[in-house]
C-alpha cells in the first residue's frame, strides 16, 4: 500500500488535514504526526519528527506545512537524507520530483497558492524522477551533507 507520513505546526494544520484527505482519498495509508489544533508549537520538532518517521518506514514520500512552509522545510532539510521542496506551484512541484527527486514536499497554510495545493501534490505524486545528468546533481546535494 501507499503510505505518506505528514506533520505541521499551529500554522499548517488545517492544510495538512486537507493534504491527508486528499491522499487518503487516492488510496494512500496516513501516518499523521500532529499537530492538530490551533495551540502555538515550534515547527523544527514536527519537521524532525516527521522527517525522522519517514527516513525509518517504509514511506512512498513525506508531507509538511507551517505558516508559509519556509521553517517547516528549512528543519525538514538539516535531517540527512531529506530532500524537501517548497514549491511555488504545479510546475515545481512536478520539477521537484523530475528533477531533484525531492523525497518531502512542504506548503504553507498562510500562504496563497496561484493554484490548488491538491493540484500541486497531483504533480508531485504523479511525476517521475528523470534521472539522467539529474542523478548527478543530487549526488552532488547529499554529498554536501558528508
Ligand atoms: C508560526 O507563527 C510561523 O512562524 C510558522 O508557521 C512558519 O510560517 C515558519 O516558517
Amino acid at each position: 500500500m501507499k503510505k505518506v507520513v505528514l506533520g505541521a505546526d499551529h500554522g499548517g494544520y488545517e492544510l495538512k488535514d486537507r493534504i491527508a484527505e486528499f491522499l487518503k482519498n487516492k488510496g494512500y495509508e496516513i501516518r499523521d504526526m500532529g499537530v492538530n489544533s490551533s495551540d502555538s508549537v515550534d515547527y523544527p520538532d514536527f519537521a524532525e519528527k516527521t522527517a525522522r518517521e519517514f527516513l525509518s518506514g517504509d514511506y512512498d514520500f513525506g508531507v509538511v506545512c507551517c505558516g508559509t512552509g519556509i521553517g517547516i522545510s528549512i528543519s525538514a532539510n538539516k535531517v540527512k537524507g531529506i530532500r524537501c521542496a517548497l514549491p511555488q506551484n504545479v510546475f515545481a512541484a512536478r520539477m521537484s520530483r523530475e528533477h531533484n527527486n525531492a523525497n518531502m514536499i512542504a506548503f504553507g497554510g498562510r500562504i496563497e497558492y496561484p493554484e490548488p495545493v491538491e493540484d500541486m501534490v497531483e504533480a508531485f505524486i504523479s511525476a517521475k524522477f528523470q534521472g539522467g545528468r539529474h542523478e548527478r546533481r543530487v549526488n552532488k546535494i547529499m554529498a554536501i551533507e558528508q
